[in-house]
């Protein structure tokens, strides 16, 4: 749309820090690329809770749906009770929109220090496409006697048919555009050897949505396995599809040998005609980092690339990744904006100059 209405919930701790910077640099690409934007910003998150007791506030997501998309900059409070922010907003907003697609590619950039001796940027490129509405996330459970010596807790993982089917098509469809090079792989990871009720599901689902992309080789992997390979052979991976809890551990994997969550971002997608998506840097509020400019921004403007990406300005986002790389490739040596020798704001200065 043009102009392009965007919701922007800066958060708590950092989030607000590093959102200002994605701001910056889509000021700046709005004019190179010849768009408008409006932006609307929501106080969401730990401050509002302390003050109203309200995680999404009513009418929160009837509100969201006045927007093409929405960009969060971190939520997590000290003085909140874990949980509380995550399930009551981060989560609530997930599953309300129904944005099931939670995509997270993990990618080295040129000069990001990588824990992983002898692999380089050719060798870490890779997406995961996590279901982000199902599994153990769906709340449900309880306990049985609790606080006793006999205490029993559950915590059940719900798979559906039309859930495992729309985020492995999706999926599918997401390797054939991406058309890697090294031909197109989408590896299913679960583990079909232990849960045999609910990855026998997403095997079956598999199975039959594959006959649809019959120019993509479908591939599975163990998630144990697949822990190995992604530090072992990263190379190996395209696309990479999963359920929610396993996506949820695989992608701070992935983060890890991008280079750190400074640098990893990821889009909260609802695909639906009239869905509304979502996008976040991966990491958290780093409360005690608070207004000491060195969080590193690369992951909330990544991030804003994706915004842009998918929500009709690819041009603009696919700029904005290039400014990225070429600043991550020229002044950059670490996660933390402080090691590398620049703030914050520098670093979002810097990627505006690059642009
Ligand atoms: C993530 C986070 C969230 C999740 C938490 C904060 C609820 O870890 O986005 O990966 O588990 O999905
Ligand atoms: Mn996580």
């Amino acid at each position: 749309a043009n102009p392009l209405k965007l919701a922007i919930i800066p958060g708590d701790g950092t989030g607000p820090e590093v959102t200002q910077e994605a701001l910056k640099v889509l000021e700046a690409v709005s004019k190179l690329e010849k768009f408008t934007y409006t932006t609307n910003f929501l106080d969401w998150g730990g401050e509002r809770y302390l003050k109203t007791g309200e995680t999404l506030p009513a009418g929160g997501v009837a509100e969201l749906k006045k927007y093409d998309a929405v960009y969060l900059g971190a939520v997590g409070h000290p003085d909140v009770k874990p949980g509380i922010l995550e399930k009551g907003l981060l989560l609530e907003l997930r599953f309300q929109l129904d944005q099931y697609v939670n995509l997270r590619p993990v990618k080295l950039f040129p000069g990001v220090e990588c824990p992983l001796v002898g692999k380089g940027p050719a060798d870490i490129d890779f997406v995961v496409v996590r279901e982000n509405t199902e599994d153990m996330y769906a709340g449900i459970g309880g306990w049985l006697k609790k606080n006793t010596a006999d205490e029993v807790a559950t915590q059940t993982a719900v798979y559906t048919r039309k859930g495992c089917e729309r985020i492995i098509r999706w999926a599918f469809q997401y390797t054939q555009k991406r058309n890697n090079p090294k031909g197109k792989m989408l590896t299913l990871v679960a583990k079909t050897n232990v849960l045999t009720y609910g990855h026998d599901l997403w095997w079956r689902t598999f199975q039959d949505v594959q006959k649809e992309f019959p120019d993509v080789k479908a591939d599975y992997n163990h998630v144990d396995a697949c822990c190995m390979w992604m530090v072992k052979n990263p190379e190996y991976y395209d696309v990479i599809v999963t359920t929610n809890m396993f996506g949820d551990i695989i992608t701070d994997l992935g983060a890890m040998i991008q280079g750190g969550l400074g640098v990893a971002a990821g889009g909260n997608i609802n695909p639906d005609k009239g869905g509304i998506s979502m996008y976040e840097p991966m990491g958290g509020s780093a409360p005690k980092y608070t207004g000491q400019n060195v969080i590193n921004p690369i992951a909330a403007i990544a991030a804003m690339s994706m915004l842009l990406e998918h929500s009709g300005q690819p041009a603009a986002g696919a700029r904005v990744m290039k400014a990225v790389q070429t600043i991550t490739g020229t002044k950059m040596k670490s996660q933390s904006a402080g090691k590398m020798g620049h703030g914050t704001k520098e670093i979002g200065d810097l990627v505006v100059g690059a642009l």
